[in-house]
């Protein structure tokens, strides 16, 4: 099988390459600005790697769409920030371009596995969230947080649409996977990381942690590894069980407010030699979100994905705890910074992840 992945270098990309490469006989094509967390697979007999803007090098994607088995359009901005701070940017990305994408696999006939988000469930009110009855719910244009949200529901549907023409699909909603590599631990803004490498960075940095809004709002984190799992057997499609499917990835057993979250942190932290101290030392601070992200910012109060589909349909358990994710994540972190290594693609690289 030959997979075609757009922003191989992101978060979930570059992990999803590296377990393809290491557990599989599938040859792989990606493509990404950079090549930061790539670097180590670069010389792989299986993994032939572009760098390139993908809004540029149309006619090279088109023809690696045409040449592949499987396209996984993994390329978005996917950071909150972004979407309020560039709303138009977040949609010409993750929306014009891979609608381009889709179109191109639908005349070529090819498998297309798209990353749906979490986020188009937006204020959902239903107490797990379901694939197919939880309606989506989103804010005010005023409040264009959801243009993220928006853009990704559009596309789930005109893959949907697609799909009763014929389009092989699959669409696929992590809820906050987290892990080694999320994001660069060294970006110090406001908003400039998802909130686990967020934290971590204010507290390696002896900085005050922000819970926005008093931090009683919730998500549940999943472990990458999780993910990836539920992302390989995707791929592999066993008899067809994932074609014309939407899946929540989630762990439903990680639900944390993000208060919580701040404490486990905190407490993973000074379990590791030198970093003691944090327990006394922290600090947290209570935030609002206007000024926290601006008047474009709506929060979700609460996450937790209903997993039963992929659990029947892919034979998927998340196994990953918060305590042992958090765990490796920080260790990760640490390490990287000891290694000295610059910890980060530079900083005219849009995020590539989701
Ligand atoms: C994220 C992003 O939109 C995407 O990465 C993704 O599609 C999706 O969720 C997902 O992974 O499921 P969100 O969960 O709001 O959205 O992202 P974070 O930036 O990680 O924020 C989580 C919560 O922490 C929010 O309530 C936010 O207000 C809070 N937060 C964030 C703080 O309290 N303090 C901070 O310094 C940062």
């Amino acid at each position: 099988m030959k997979i075609f992945v757009t922003g191989a270098d992101g978060f979930i990309g570059s992990s999803l390459v590296k377990r393809i490469l290491e557990t599989t006989d599938w040859t792989v094509v990606g493509m990404d600005l950079g090549c930061f967390r790539l670097e180590p697979l670069l010389s792989h007999p299986r993994f032939a790697f572009r760098q390139g803007d993908m809004t540029v090098d149309q006619t090279w994607v088109d023809q690696q769409i045409q040449a592949c088995d499987v396209v996984l359009p993994l390329a978005a901005c996917a950071l909150p920030s972004q979407y309020i701070n560039d709303p138009l940017a977040v949609f010409e990305l993750d929306f014009e371009e891979n609608l381009r994408i889709v179109r191109e696999c639908f005349k070529r006939g090819k498998r297309i596995i798209f990353p749906s988000t979490s986020e188009v469930y937006g204020m959902c009110q239903d107490e797990n969230f379901n694939e197919q009855t939880s309606p989506l719910v989103l804010g005010p244009i005023s409040k264009q947080r959801w243009i993220y949200s928006c853009g990704k529901q559009m596309l789930d549907r005109v893959i949907w649409a697609y799909g009763l023409k014929g389009l092989q699909f699959t669409l696929f909603r992590p809820f906050n996977w987290f892990g080694p590599n999320l994001d660069n631990i060294q970006n110090s803004g406001k908003g400039q990381a998802r909130v686990i490498t967020q934290f971590l960075g204010n507290l390696l940095r002896d900085e005050p942690i922000h819970l926005v809004d008093g931090g009683s709002q919730h998500r549940c984190f999943t472990y990458l590894d999780d993910g990836i799992e539920a992302l390989i057997r995707i791929i592999e499609n066993s008899n067809g069980v994932a074609d014309s499917q939407i899946f929540n990835i989630g762990n439903p057993r990680n639900d944390f407010s993000i208060g919580e979250l701040a404490q486990h942190l905190v407490t993973t932290l000074s379990e590791f030699p030198g970093w003691e101290h944090i327990q006394l030392t922290h600090k947290i601070e209570i935030e609002s979100s206007n000024k926290y992200y601006g008047e474009g910012y709506q929060d979700v109060q609460f996450r937790r994905p209903d997993i039963t589909l992929a659990r029947t349909l892919l034979r998927w358990e998340p196994s990953v705890s918060m305590d042992e994710g958090l765990s490796k994540t920080v260790q990760f972190y640490l390490q990287q910074i000891e290694s000295s290594k610059p910890v980060h693609p530079p900083s005219n690289v849009p995020v590539t992840v989701h």
